[in-house]
């Protein structure tokens, strides 16, 4: 069996106790070592093979799986966060599933909730924003029409911008393209979980000045929206007025 395993945002204490179990299982171990915490690899056999897909490319990589295969070992492909949020594992799993190989998918702790709680905030708030998009600024990677900032901007909801912190301003222009304001809340969460995680609180006006000063170029996430500006309502959800299928309300 292949599992992909999501490794969680970078504290090793926040892999599942599922993937971990597995992980310390495997007989192969493909992780990406760009972003992958590597104390994980502590929990591997002694005699696990152990690639690191960093300086890999996808023939490679798969090359390791068919040859594991058929070999009969357990490979446990390792990757940071949640492997389905810009993970690039569709390819694999297509790949195998051509070839009538199984494989099982453990979901990670992606690093936006791992970001949020560095900060931290609730993402969503009542009567604030009930929406929360994850996305990135286009690079080499295409962004489909009807995804670039300035329209998702257009929503107003929280947005947590991936893989983009190395050209804040264009990102600020485009945020800005939408319906945000100059005055915006803007959180920049570096390395979220590792020990040098570091947040960096702003607006839109002033967010691309303060990430230049603080040199961060990579492993960020931009999280931006009224969430992280103050007011909003109390939720129905622990409102003693408000009945729910666990909760009578008080009388
Ligand atoms: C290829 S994507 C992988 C995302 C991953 N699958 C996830 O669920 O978090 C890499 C991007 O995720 C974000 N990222 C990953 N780990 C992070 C962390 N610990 N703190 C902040 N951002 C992180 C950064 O934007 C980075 O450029």
């Amino acid at each position: 069996m292949i599992y992909f395993i999501g490794a969680g945002p970078g504290d090793p204490d926040l892999i599942t106790v599922k993937g971990a179990k597995l992980l310390a299982r495997a007989d192969v171990v493909i992780y990406a070592g760009s972003l992958v915490n590597p104390a994980l690899l502590e929990l591997c056999k002694p005699d696990a093979r152990i690639y690191n897909s960093a300086g890999m490319n996808l023939e490679e990589v798969l090359e390791v799986m068919f040859q594991s295969r058929s070999e009969d070992k357990m490979v446990a492909r390792v990757h940071t966060g949640d492997p389905s949020i810009y993970g690039a594992i569709q390819e694999q799993m297509d790949a195998l599933a051509r070839k009538g190989i199984e494989f099982t998918v453990i979901p990670g702790v992606s690093s936006f909730f791992a970001a949020a709680a560095a900060i931290p905030h609730e993402l969503t708030l009542p009567n604030v924003t009930q929406t929360v998009i994850l996305t990135r600024l286009e690079g080499r990677t295409p962004v489909p029409p009807g995804e670039k900032l300035s329209e998702l901007a257009g929503h107003r909801c929280t947005m947590c911008i991936f893989l983009s912190v190395s050209q804040i301003d264009r990102v600020v222009e485009e945020l800005l393209g939408g319906a945000y304001t100059g005055k915006t809340p803007v959180m920049v969460v570096e390395k979220a979980s590792w020990p040098d995680q570091r947040v960096i609180s702003g607006c839109l006006e002033n967010i691309g000045e303060l990430v230049r000063q603080s040199g961060i170029a990579r492993q960020a996430l931009i999280m931006v929206g009224e969430v992280f500006g103050g007011g909003y309502s109390r939720s129905k959800l622990y409102d003693p007025g408000f009945s729910h299928g666990f909760r009578e309300k008080n009388r």
